[in-house]
């Protein structure tokens, strides 16, 4: 048995040495220690022999498993280097290379101009408020002192909806402008009060590089007692210095609006001749900017504002055009396109 043992023994070490694969070597370990393996089926004998010879060949026994289970150890160890060198060789990792790119998306050029406008006027503590897209004809014209009939309603071109909900505030438009957020404002807050709307209107238009039936404005409303256009003037000299980062002025002309008396249009010094005339503005050294004036009474009466106590002025500025300015894009056309080789640029 003595020499079986040390047979045993022998076979298993050849045939690990001739296991070429992890997997193969397992098969050997089965073959010698596994459930029916060769050394189990040896141990089951020992049970026919003396206990002398039980106790003798016990312990040779399980020195032979012993030195089995090392082999396969050290069998196993070898295999598994042998596994990493080859791998070593026939793949290859660059650790210099660049990683993989994530594209990552970012802000729309409309609303980062957005919120820096929003910034801005919060700073000089007007709030920022938001109002319906699908808005009444009331708010939108009515309050707004502008009358059905009147030919002021033709200044826009607007998008009707089939719908009437409430008959006083009659049919249901898409918003032209942002004021019907004067009057919503008025009658919730009452005076004094100091905000700005911006949001998107829609028009009606025949599309153009400088047309687009949908773009951003922003409303402005400042109602308290003692108000003159003087305010607005340093407001809105300090609002685009702001924003522009550097020194701007602005200048009045008249200029009608039902919603406003006296209506005039508000001017900015051109960004880019410094006042002196260049292509750009026309060489008038003046870019036109935002409608503005002194809110009607008619409108303080429709937000329910007392108008021989209070008043105040509004205004009106295209956010869109404003940010073609600053990104110096000359077509209105890209902002709605959602062309990212357009967006990503900004
Ligand atoms: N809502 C006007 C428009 O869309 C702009 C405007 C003009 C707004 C004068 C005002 C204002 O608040 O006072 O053309």
């Amino acid at each position: 048995m003595q020499k079986n043992l040390k047979e045993l023994l022998s076979d298993a070490k050849g045939a690990m040495k001739v296991a070429n694969s992890l997997e193969a070597l397992k098969e050997v370990e089965r073959k010698y220690l596994g459930k029916n393996g060769a050394l189990t089926e040896l141990l089951k004998t020992l049970k026919d022999l003396s206990l002398e010879e039980k106790r003798e060949m016990g312990t040779l026994m399980n020195e032979v498993k012993v030195a089995i289970g090392e082999a396969l150890g050290q069998r196993q160890r070898e295999l598994e280097r042998s596994e990493i060198d080859k791998a070593l060789q026939s793949e290859w990792i660059d650790l210099t290379a660049p990683g993989a790119h994530f594209p990552i998306g970012h802000i729309h050029p409309l609303s980062q101009t957005q919120e820096e406008v929003e910034r801005i006027f919060q700073q000089m503590g007007f709030t920022v408020i938001d109002g319906p897209e699908v808005e009444s004809e009331f708010y939108n014209f009515e309050g707004l002192n502008i009358p059905a009939h009147h030919p002021a309603r033709d200044m826009q071109d607007t998008f009707f909806l089939n719908k009437s909900p409430d008959a006083e505030e009659g049919r249901l438009v898409l918003r032209t402008q942002t004021s019907p957020n004067q009057v919503r404002a008025m009658r919730k807050y009452g005076a004094p009060l100091r905000i700005i709307v911006p949001g998107r209107v829609f028009r009606n238009e025949a599309t153009d590089a400088s047309h687009e039936h949908t773009f951003d404005q922003v409303e402005g409303l400042l109602i308290d007692e003692n108000i003159s256009i003087a305010n607005l003037k340093a407001v809105m000299a300090d609002f685009l210095g702001r924003l522009f980062k550097r020194e701007m002025r602005v200048r009045f002309r008249p200029g009608y609006f039902p919603f406003v008396e006296p209506g005039m249009e508000l001017d900015m010094s051109c960004l880019f001749c410094n006042e002196k005339g260049c292509r750009v503005c026309k060489h008038s050294g003046w870019i036109e900017f935002m409608g503005a004036g002194m809110v009607h009474p008619n409108v303080l009466k429709a937000g329910h504002v007392d108008s021989k106590k209070y008043q105040g002025w509004a205004f009106g500025f295209g956010l869109t055009r404003l940010a073609m300015m600053r990104y110096g894009i000359n077509d209105i056309r890209h902002f709605q396109s959602g062309d990212l080789r357009f967006n990503m640029q900004f």
